[in-house]
């Protein structure tokens, strides 16, 4: 059993008219991270939510909320999302202009800080940034829709990062969002990622619960 393995689904996939209530089950389920996905049409080509329907679907779990802001600017908006209920904000290293005070921020609001990685940029973004960082994001998709396919590219940016996060002084976790299913899962986790973002491959596979789907990523 890979019980070291997160898996955060991703609400983006599921039934927004009952949100609360998918994240409540995926919660029961085996969920260890909810992974909310905020687009800005601006950023990314694509409108999704912001941080009013994160702070009312907050009480359907004690499970942290990951929050993946695809926005810009993005500074604006920390205050808020970490007012509605996150426990980790990832921002992209690309939305810019000031990632090094962006992620100041989220910590000195008293929560974690993530850095999203596009499939075009390249792992030395982080090089001057890694005291402030207890996430990478490693887009294994360009961000922006659900249900694309994997990029295999990216297992080579798994792996430099997986070494470089192994010589650091500190814990940061090392995610992979996009195109993930069974055999991605596989490959994602082989090369280095601990947790994995997963949408389509939690809440839209016919005929299987959602502790199946869960669990088939855990140990695919
Ligand atoms: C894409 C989002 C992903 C997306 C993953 O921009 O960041 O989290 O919801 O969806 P699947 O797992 O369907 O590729
Ligand atoms: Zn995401």
């Amino acid at each position: 059993m890979n019980q070291s393995i997160r898996i955060a689904p991703s609400i983006l996939a599921a039934d927004f008219s009952k949100l609360g209530e998918e994240v409540a089950a995926v919660a029961e389920m085996g969920a260890d991270l909810i992974h909310l996905d905020v687009m800005d049409g601006h950023f990314v080509p694509n409108i999704s939510f912001g941080p009013g329907i994160i702070a009312s679907i907050r009480k359907y779990t004690d499970l942290p909320f990951d929050v993946h802001l695809m926005i810009e600017p993005v500074d604006n908006y920390i205050e808020a999302f970490v007012a509605a209920g996150s426990d980790i904000i990832t921002v992209h290293a690309e939305a810019g202009p000031h990632i090094h005070s962006t992620l100041q921020k989220i910590r000195a609001l008293g929560i974690k800080a993530g850095v999203a990685l596009n499939p075009g940029t390249p792992i030395e973004a982080l090089d001057n940034l890694w005291d402030l960082v207890d996430l990478v994001l490693v887009m294994t998709v360009n961000p922006g829709f659900g249900g694309q396919s994997f990029i295999e590219s990216q297992l080579c940016k798994v792996s430099a990062l997986r070494r470089k996060i192994s010589q650091l002084g500190h814990p940061v976790s090392l995610s992979v969002d996009g195109g993930i299913n069974r055999e991605t899962a596989n490959k994602s986790v082989q090369a280095g990622a601990d947790t994995l973002v997963a949408g389509s491959a939690v809440f839209q596979l016919k005929g299987v619960t959602y502790s199946e789907a869960i669990e088939q990523l855990r140990n695919p």
